[in-house]
């Protein structure tokens, strides 16, 4: 239908007769002239109308946003002082011989030319209609040259692609499952993968050394700007590979990704932080490194003073008192720290105490805070040489049961290094390694896995035995700029290795016979050590991109209730269906979605 596309037409082409196709962009009426900006894939060509020929004018005239033309015409030069520089095919336009209106198209719900802000619902809506968009074109287009990138990086490392099922069964990753009920076997259900995890171990098992899978993974979570119920993993498993090994080939791989796409060169080996360090340090195990502030343990300066809120926690083996210094912050009001007290408390804190520091010669003369008065003058010297606090800063203050104060003044140490300003470097990545296997929950009283049930321990299976709680796991993070952006470790490869961690995580042996007993048997007829990573594609393409969600970067995403307002799904099935299935509703009653 087309000789070229609109959006590649330059000065190589003058004096041509092209057939064209493509979306009326914008259309202007110029005093007897017409000119259609002629959009594609590949971008704009202006096209011009001349009222000499009656009939192609005629058509020209009738058109309106969104119609689908078929032109043909010939490449001239734009008449001097037309030339628009800042577009590819801005030096030349086509003037119109034949046109075909190939569709029309009703006025669309929103401009497809302008950077007007739309409500994300009606984008979502009308999906089809954003993604005409150029911002949304080159985030596409942007998504599938990493994809490419990716892709080639491993090809040339002989990682091997291997697809794995989707109907399957539940793989713990720590969310919910999204289940699909069986036809043929009644009663029984299937859950759509959280992850490959379990394929990519059985294909290491099977031999095949190098394995990696751009897959979708299901997780019924709730949600947030880093969170779809189904998103896009680069996932990667290897035989014969230690961490050391693993890490080094995939920073090799993110390095080559950014350099290709973005120009950007990442440092020559990423930093590496153990989990303990990253929480004492930042009170988050996906620290933002570009952000200079930090917490600092005042806990032993606060055992005895007589303030409650400070004491308790300090004496609390299960509590922590931080100082956090916010340089020249004093200028902060009232009503700004009032805002950020109001934040913090999002996250369960009580308050948040600060310092002004007026003068940081003046001993107690020179600080300005309601709680200065519950400490002697040596407490406060010690925690302002602590934080290294100066004249004009501003220290704030977090106390209470350690995971309150970590998630608190983690969170506040992000907000307040974007919005004061004090972001330092573009792209900071770190690895974070030395997790602990195990944490405790309080409430059903047992241990959780960390990272997944098949990550390896680094100590021996009786130190694991013995002391649950101190044992450290083989698993490391990517973090780029406070994002978690990818997650693996070495696995477990013995069967009695897995039995003992299935155990510890109060698995009986029955239960998990029956749901990991293909894993127990597998890893008995020669497993190799093995080890791998997933990396969140769509969070890596949203942080290249500099875009606020992930939802920006899915052609098609869910969304923050987990439906699509496109299709209108997720929707109710009728009756014969579910009677196939075996299914009987509980509640009859009409959901709305969306
Ligand atoms: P993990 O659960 O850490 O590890 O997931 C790997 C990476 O996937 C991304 N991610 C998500 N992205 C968008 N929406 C979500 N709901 C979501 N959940 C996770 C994150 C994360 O770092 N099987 C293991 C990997 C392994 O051990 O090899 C796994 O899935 O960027
Ligand atoms: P109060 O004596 O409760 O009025 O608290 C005195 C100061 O301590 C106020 O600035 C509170 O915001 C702050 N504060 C109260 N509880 C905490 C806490 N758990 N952590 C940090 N600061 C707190």
């Amino acid at each position: 239908m087309r000789s070229h596309k609109c959006g590649e037409l330059n000065t190589a082409h003058l004096g041509e007769t092209v057939d064209l196709c493509g979306w009326v962009h914008r259309r202007r009426d110029h005093g007897g002239v017409i000119f259609i900006d002629l959009r594609d894939r590949a971008g704009l060509i202006q096209i011009v109308f001349d009222p000499d020929t009656a009939e192609t004018f005629a058509i020209g005239e009738s058109v309106r946003s969104e119609y689908v033309l078929k032109v043909q015409g010939k490449v001239r030069n734009r008449p001097q002082g037309t030339v628009n520089l800042n577009m590819i095919t801005g030096e030349v336009e086509v003037l119109i011989q034949h046109i075909e209106i190939l569709n029309k198209s009703e006025t669309p719900p929103f401009p497809i030319e302008s950077d007007m802000e739309v409500n994300e619902d009606t984008r979502l809506r009308y999906r089809y209609i954003d993604l005409r968009r150029d911002e949304m074109q080159q985030k596409m287009r942007f998504r599938r040259d990493v994809s490419k990138s990716l892709r080639n990086f491993l090809d040339e490392r002989d990682y091997f692609e291997v697809e794995t099922p989707y109907l399957t069964k539940a793989t713990p990753e720590g969310a919910r499952d999204y289940l699909v009920p069986s036809r043929t076997h009644e009663n029984a259900f299937f859950a759509l993968p959280q992850s490959p995890q379990l394929y990519k171990q059985l294909l290491m098992i099977a031999g095949m050394d190098k394995y990696y899978q751009i897959v979708r993974c299901f997780r019924d979570e709730d949600l947030r700007a880093d969170r779809q119920p189904e998103f896009t993993q680069l996932d990667i498993e290897t035989s014969f590979m230690n961490e050391d090994g693993i890490m080094s080939v995939m920073e090799e791989m993110i390095k080559e990704v950014f350099e290709k796409n973005l120009e950007v060169s990442l440092p020559e080996k990423f930093p590496r932080i153990t989990y303990h360090e990253a929480m004492r340090r930042f009170g988050s195990d996906r620290p933002d490194l570009r952000i200079p502030l930090e917490l600092v343990d005042i806990a032993d300066d606060m055992k005895s003073v007589d303030f409650k809120v400070f004491s308790t926690p300090a004496k609390d083996p299960n509590g922590r008192v931080v100082a956090m210094r916010l340089p020249q912050g004093n200028k902060l009001s009232r009503k700004e720290i009032d805002e950020l007290t109001k934040f913090v408390g999002i996250y369960g804190a009580k308050g948040l105490a600060y310092i002004k520091v007026n003068d940081r010669d003046a001993g107690l003369e020179g600080l300005q805070s309601p709680i200065v008065k519950f400490a002697p003058a040596d407490v406060w010297e010690s925690v302002l040489t602590k934080t290294e606090a100066q004249t004009g800063d501003l220290i704030f203050f977090g106390a209470d049961k350690t995971h309150i104060v970590n998630e608190a003044m983690g969170a506040l140490r992000v907000k307040l290094g974007l919005e004061q300003g004090l972001v330092q470097g573009k792209w900071k990545p770190v690895w974070v390694v030395d997790f602990p296997m195990f944490d405790w929950d309080e409430k059903s009283q047992r241990w959780n896995a960390i990272h997944h049930p098949f990550t390896a321990p680094s100590c021996s299976a009786e130190a694991l035995q013995a002391n649950p709680g101190e044992a450290l796991s083989r698993a490391y993070d990517l973090v780029l700029n406070g994002t978690e952006v990818g997650g693996g470790s070495i696995r477990i490869h013995k069967t009695e290795m897995q039995a003992n961690v299935f155990k510890l995580l109060g698995i009986s042996d029955e239960e998990a016979n029956e749901k990991f007993g293909f894993l127990l048997e597998a890893l008995k007829y020669g497993c190799p050590p093995h080890g791998g990573i997933a990396f969140g594609l769509d969070r890596l393409v949203m942080l290249m991109t500099n875009s606020t969600s992930i939802r920006d970067v899915i052609a098609f995403p869910k969304t923050q209730t987990a439906a699509c307002p496109l299709m209108n799904s997720p929707s109710e099935v009728n009756d014969m269906q579910l009677r196939e299935l075996g299914i009987k509703l509980r509640q009859t009653k009409k959901t709305v979605v969306a």
